[in-house]
């Protein structure tokens, strides 16, 4: 076949970077984001460049110790067959009466101690993952760990938290563009969660076909299809790019309704919200398992908890937004109890093999606010909970604070919760490029990455991605549809 000049289809790791400065939330705003949830102050220009910039060669070992299995399957990982290999040997030492049998018993010992010392050697030495090494929890298991994160769309138009063909589209042409798992965006466990009037939902059976489809296509491109759920709290009945009324409060009479929180105390310039009785919070406790079971009726293989960016579950973990002198405020104890709750029904409410994620804020970037050492302690509560994954962002709970957003910028939070909570995780936030995200798995500062923004430029990201990384075409995850106009062939 005559391949014509690839560098015409190359266009290069700008593909990525180069409009890193489009990390521009005003810019974002003005194309509607309900929440200045991402609005991110002092936002350098250039950030992919400066990590291009300190660009380590892409693979940095082919093999890299570590202490815990590996989660992605058992083909480099033989402790059973080391340990067994202990076990079984017979007691080099013994002797068995003769002085040349002592001799041979004493060789014999010498060569099996080799041979175990070999074979746990090998049980420890495990290969450090690829972009592209598949990632399995608990019984699901994705192509890679390139993961599509929630992003609201705001497009339920119907105001009913159904979701829309645009919401088919948007998931589905990203899971036939090669990402591993995609994640659908907050979907509001009551009407009162949601984040805007346009938010979709799973608070009624009657939603759960609205989905369905979308979930069968996305699952039959090959990704697996998660969801995240949400309750909005003080954040919720915010305005979009459909309503208007964006980063501010949707007036009752246009759609709008009263919002609900740990404790009475607004969100920037929000309106005040109303505390919620012990009683409601139970209420939601159920609501968030109900949507969980709806999710599972609808075909969806992972449930995400939303726990981050100052909606309701992250104002209660916080500090600044939990005044609470009940049992839901005051100790960090008591401020996850609310989380822990829910990911108890959740837990007992879905399939054994299911894998459950959180969402969280890894810190508020407030002083005496919410930060690391509660996310470190809240994530080893988590994995005690039947949580498998904790999907690392930050910010969104307190107006006004300066974010330093750089590329990679919340990858060590998400690397620090993994190795102290020893619970996998995924680093998200400026990931923007194929060697830069291929770096955070391969030096195992978390489990996969997530790619955002990025995605919304390009859906096919990780089918470009791999081609860069110098993938060969038939490992690359093209849609048999696909596969004639694969990056880098000419016809
Ligand atoms: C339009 C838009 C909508 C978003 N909606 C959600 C959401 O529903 N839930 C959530 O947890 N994060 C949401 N986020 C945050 C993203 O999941 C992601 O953490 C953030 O964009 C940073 O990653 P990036 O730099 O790759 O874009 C949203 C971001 C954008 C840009």
């Amino acid at each position: 076949m005559a391949i014509l000049d690839e560098t015409a289809f190359d266009d290069g790791d700008e593909d990525y970077g180069d409009r890193d400065n489009e990390y521009d939330f005003e810019q974002g705003l003005a194309h509607g984001f309900a929440s200045d949830d991402y609005m991110v102050k002092d936002q350098p220009t250039g950030a992919g460049d400066r990590a291009e910039g300190d660009a380590e060669t892409q693979a940095v070992a082919s093999t890299q110790t570590h202490a815990d299995a590996p989660e992605d399957g058992a083909e480099d990982w033989d402790a059973t067959a080391a340990i067994s290999a202990n076990g079984n040997a017979s007691d080099p030492t013994r002797d068995d009466g003769t002085d040349g049998s002592k001799r041979k018993g004493r060789a014999k010992a010498k060569k099996q101690q080799r041979k175990n010392a070999a074979a746990l050697k090998s049980a420890h030495k495990v290969a450090a993952p690829t972009l592209f090494t598949p990632f399995t929890l608990r019984g699901v298991t994705t192509r890679n760990r390139i993961w599509l994160p929630p992003m609201d769309t705001y497009s339920a138009f119907g105001r009913d938290g159904r979701p829309t063909q645009f919401h088919y589209q948007h998931y589905v042409s990203r899971a036939l563009g090669g990402f591993g798992m995609v994640i659908a965006e907050s979907t509001a466990v009551s009407p009162e969660g949601r984040i805007s009037p346009c938010d979709v939902g799973l608070w009624e059976d009657d939603q759960i076909d609205s989905w369905r489809w979308i979930v069968e296509d996305v699952k039959k491109a090959g990704a697996v299809a998660a969801i995240q759920l949400n309750h909005a709290g003080r954040k919720a009945s915010t305005g979009c790019f459909s309503t208007g009324h964006i980063n501010a409060t949707v007036p009752e009479d246009q759609g709008g309704w009263k919002t609900v929180a740990p404790s009475p105390i607004p969100y920037g310039h929000y309106d005040m919200p109303r505390e919620l009785g012990v009683d409601e919070i139970h209420g939601i406790v159920e609501q968030f398992r109900y949507a969980a079971v709806r999710a599972v009726n609808a075909g969806f293989e992972a449930i995400e908890i939303h726990a981050a960016h100052g909606y309701l579950i992250s104002q209660f973990l916080d500090p600044l937004s939990n005044q609470r002198s009940d049992e839901y405020g005051g100790s960090l104890e008591n401020r996850m109890r609310f989380l822990v709750e829910i990911s108890d029904a959740i837990r007992s409410a879905i399939p054994e093999s299911m894998p459950l994620l959180v969402r969280i804020s890894a810190t508020d970037w407030a002083a005496g606010g919410w930060d690391l050492d509660q996310s470190i302690e809240t994530a080893k509560v988590l994995k005690m909970h039947g949580v498998d994954l904790m999907d690392v962002s930050t910010g969104g709970i307190v107006a006004g604070v300066t974010i330093p957003a750089q590329a990679n910028y919340q990858v060590p939070f998400a690397q620090e919760i993994r190795d102290k909570a020893l619970i996998p995780t995924t680093a998200v936030g400026l990931i923007t490029k194929a060697k830069q995200a291929a770096r955070i798995v391969h030096k195992e500062q978390a489990d996969a990455v997530e790619i955002g923004r990025a995605a919304l430029r390009d859906p096919n990201w990780p089918l470009r991605a791999a081609y860069k990384l110098g993938l060969d075409k038939s490992e690359i995850p093209y849609p048999d549809q696909y596969v004639r106009g694969a990056f880098g062939t000419s016809r």
